[in-house]
């Protein structure tokens, strides 16, 4: 009997073994506990962990660990797995017991883990040097990893990141070998750039801290790339004769690039460098310089132009049209001059000119040199002046020379012309004294004022003390196209009654033998303008919005124009400030200033006018002259614009008053058009429609078209009547008042005959009503 109860356990525990796999209770209360809760262990490696099967419900029934692997030991309900070598990928122990009621169990999660054996990179399908720009694989190979789903592939060009993977196969837990690829295109900045990838297996807080990771030898790569010029040079060069030329076209490239250079014909040498260099210039050298950098990957071309100056100048030479014309001569070869040839008769040249400016250098002053080119020809012009050549003259003598020489000579220097041309100027008396006296010697006249304003035709005066002490015996004097002057020591009174000069600024200036001393008093001569108008250009009548329009103010007979400012308004509004640009006019000059003005409606009505202002100075009148234009109203004609839209429907009761309102401001003032549901013919042409009295055949769309002559805008109603509920509430009570009353009238009918039988007929229970309806009906 014992024996028999034995086998009944057995056989039931593995009945029970079977079925716990698909259907134990993992939720149930007093559920088995593992400690630890998770588990990650490295393939091959030991583990352990211990099962508390239950704190109550177990005792006295089946408890126990179930695994693939390993050894269990059970104190109590502690149940203890070991295993000294995990060699299972799939290794989760289950831990359970077993009531009559039901099974209970938990399952321990074990990650078995594996780092892989190898990682490594390189690129699909390519080897050798990249292009810049185009694209490329890279690919990570990891060898023999696992769980594949906890591993993460990175990227990296030396410590920048590209990009990390995934694997996309989650479920495998034993080892595999997978290939991860990333595209990249390579810039000419990733040239000599190192890639190499990582793996790592992250598991988690229970995983091994760090986590695995095994990095990929770096491969280095080699970006080929076209040359770029590094620095923009400046593409003319002017030298001076003599001096050294560098070119520098360096270039960046791989590989690196090679040079060529093309010179202007007399050299036909081409040597490959990055910087080309002459010694001494020579104008032989002038000319284009292109400097080709090319590789493999493609070409590009500098181009210099060189512009030889031959000589010291104090002004710049020449246009660039006769560089250009110089230049293009040199792609075509010179007959025999060599780079020496030039050089020497360039300094011959120069030595030739510095003897000609050194003898007139004895006599004068020299004033201005400058030296160009024209048409191969050389011209070296220089300015004299001197006062001493013909002192009888009592004038300055002003010499202009031209030397010029061929500049490409034939055969021999020998045929080297050079032309003088003497230009001479005599530069008489007074004019000479005004243009060259020197406002700036030390003890020099002085005006009181020092600045004089004064209205054409009104009368002025200045006094100017003419020296300190270096004037005293000597001659000194105010010079002045008006008035008079008076002189009392070295004070001298400049009085004009009537001004009408435009131009009359008086110098006052002594002479002692050694120069001339000067100054000249400023004098402003103003009028304020005739009349100032505005109009429209080109426009009359109505102006429209949105449209652009001139406004000009023609400013009649002002001087100085330079000094004016017109200034347009709107109303109180200034629109803008205008000046002339003719500054150097002193006589008066009518001048028009314009405006535009794009109006909106908001300027309906508004007044357009101009001022000009005269702006003298604090030495002018105060306060400025001023002259208004007369006010222009305008008047802008608009679209109409509805003044408050309608809501999207009107409901309104049947039999009330209906009133639709579309009024707009336009202008012109807008006509008004009312469409009708059922196109009845429109009642009304004005902004509001009226109904006294709705009716459902009223119901509908009502459009409202308001025009002018800028536009159209059309208003829907959408006019929705209701039933009056009035009228049917009259009529329910009404229906029920008859109704009642009617019933009524029958049970008193019906109740009240059959007990009153013989003593009345309904006739009578009509005439007699009044007295005895009160009797009721049970009596
Ligand atoms: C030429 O230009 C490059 C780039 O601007 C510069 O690095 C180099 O020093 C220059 N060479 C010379 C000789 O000036
Ligand atoms: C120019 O020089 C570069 C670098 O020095 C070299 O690689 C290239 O072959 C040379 N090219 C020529 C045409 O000599
Ligand atoms: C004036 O305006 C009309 C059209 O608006 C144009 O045809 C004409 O050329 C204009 N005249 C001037 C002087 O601008
Ligand atoms: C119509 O609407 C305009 C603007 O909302 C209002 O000024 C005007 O008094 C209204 N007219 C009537 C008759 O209600
Ligand atoms: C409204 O104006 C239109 C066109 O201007 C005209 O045909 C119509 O007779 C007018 N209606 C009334 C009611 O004045």
């Amino acid at each position: 009997m014992f024996f028999r109860w034995i086998l009944l356990v057995v056989s039931l525990t593995n009945f029970l073994w079977d079925f716990y796999v698909s259907s134990c209770d993992e939720n149930c209360a007093d559920k088995p506990e593992f400690t630890p809760s998770i588990l990650v262990v490295k393939f091959g490696d030991p583990t352990s962990a211990s099962c508390s099967a239950c704190q109550h419900d177990c005792i006295g029934h089946i408890f126990k660990i179930e695994s693939n692997s390993g050894k269990t030991e059970t104190s109590g309900t502690m149940i203890t797995w070991m295993v000294n070598r995990l060699t299972e990928w799939d290794a989760s122990p289950l831990c359970y017991y077993t009531i009559p009621q039901a099974q209970c169990c938990t399952t321990l999660p074990v990650t078995v883990y594996k780092p892989p054996d190898n990682v490594s990179i390189s690129f699909d399908n390519h080897i050798g040097p990249m292009f810049e720009g185009h694209q490329y694989t890279l690919q990570c190979t990891v060898e023999e990893v696992a769980p594949i789903e906890n591993l993460t592939v990175t990227f990296y060009k030396g410590q920048t990141t590209l990009g990390q993977l995934h694997s996309e196969n989650i479920t495998e837990k034993k080892p595999v070998t997978e290939t991860f690829t990333l595209d990249i295109t390579p810039s000419k900045e990733d040239d000599g750039a190192q890639y190499w990838c990582e793996a790592k297996l992250e598991l988690g807080p229970a995983g091994p801290q760090p986590p695995p990771v095994v990095k990929s030898q770096k491969i280095p790569v080699t970006v080929y790339y076209e040359p770029q010029i590094e620095s923009s040079p400046a593409h003319t060069i002017t030298i001076t004769e003599g001096d050294p030329l560098q070119l520098n076209c360096s270039a960046v490239g791989n590989p690196s690039p090679s040079y060529t250079w093309t010179l202007p014909s007399t050299h036909s040498s081409s040597l490959n460098s990055s910087i080309f260099t002459i010694d001494s210039v020579t104008a032989a050298d002038e000319g284009p310089y292109n400097c080709s950098v090319s590789n493999i990957m493609g070409n590009v071309t500098v181009r210099f132009r060189v512009v030889v100056q031959g000589l010291t100048t104090t002004t710049l030479p020449t246009t660039t049209t006769t560089t250009a014309t110089t230049a293009a001569t040199t792609t075509t070869p010179k007959p025999t001059t060599t780079p020496n040839s030039a050089t020497t008769s360039s300094a011959l040249l120069h030595r030739f000119i510095m003897c000609f400016m050194l003898l007139f250098s004895t006599l004068g002053t020299l004033t201005q040199l400058a030296a160009h080119r024209l048409n191969n020809r050389v011209f070296v012009t220089f300015n004299f002046e001197s006062q001493s050549l013909w002192p009888s003259l009592d004038s300055t003598v002003c010499i202009t020379v031209h030397l010029v020489r061929l500049q490409d000579p034939p055969e021999t220097m020998l045929s080297y012309r050079i032309f003088v041309v003497l230009s001479l100027n005599i530069l008489r008396d007074l004019s000479m004294s005004v243009t060259g006296c020197d406002e700036n010697c030390a003890d020099k006249p002085e005006f009181t004022p020092s600045i004089l304003v004064v209205k054409f035709g009104d009368s002025t005066s200045a006094s100017c003390s003419a020296c300190q002490h270096d004037c005293i015996g000597h001659i000194f004097k105010i010079e002045s196209n008006s008035g008079k002057t008076e002189t009392s020591g070295t004070m001298i009174t400049w009085t004009v009654d009537r001004l009408t000069e435009w131009d009359a600024s008086p110098l006052c200036y002594y002479t002692i033998p050694q120069a001339q001393c000067c100054t000249t008093l400023p004098v402003t001569v103003y009028k304020p303008p005739d009349n100032v108008s505005i109009s429209f250009d080109n426009h009359t009548g109505p102006v429209f919005e949105g449209h652009q329009y001139t406004l000009q103010c023609t400013v009649e007979e002002i001087a100085p124009i330079e000094n004016l400012t017109v200034t347009f308004y709107k109303g109180q509004t200034t629109l803008g400030q205008l000046h002339s640009e003719n500054i150097t006019e002193k006589k008066p000059v009518t001048e028009t200033f314009t405006l535009d003005i794009t109006p909106s409606k908001e300027d309906d009505g508004a007044q357009y006018w101009c001022e000009a202002k005269l702006e003298l100075g604090p030495a002018g009148p105060q306060p400025p002259p001023v002259v208004k234009s007369q006010k222009i109203p305008v008047t802008v004609h608009y679209k109409p614009q509805i003044e408050s839209l309608p809501p999207d429907e009107i409901t309104i009761t049947e039999g009330n008053p209906l009133q639709l309102n579309c009024s707009a401001v336009g202008k012109p003032s807008p006509s008004y058009t009312w469409k009708l549901p059922l196109d009845s013919p429109s009642p009304s042409n004005s902004s509001v429609l009226t109904i006294s009295s709705v009716t459902f055949a009223d119901e509908g769309l009502y459009t409202c078209t308001v025009s002018n002559s800028r536009g159209t805008v059309t208003v829907k109603f959408n006019v929705d009547v209701q039933v009056n509920m009035g009228i049917i509430t009259a009529v329910i009570i009404g229906v029920f008042v008859l109704v009642m009353t009617v019933l009524s009238l029958l049970v008193y009918f019906y109740c009240y005959k059959p007990s009153r039988v013989g003593q009345y007929n309904l006739k009578d229970v009509f005439r007699l009503h009044a007295r005895h309806s009160t009797v009721p009906c049970a009596e």
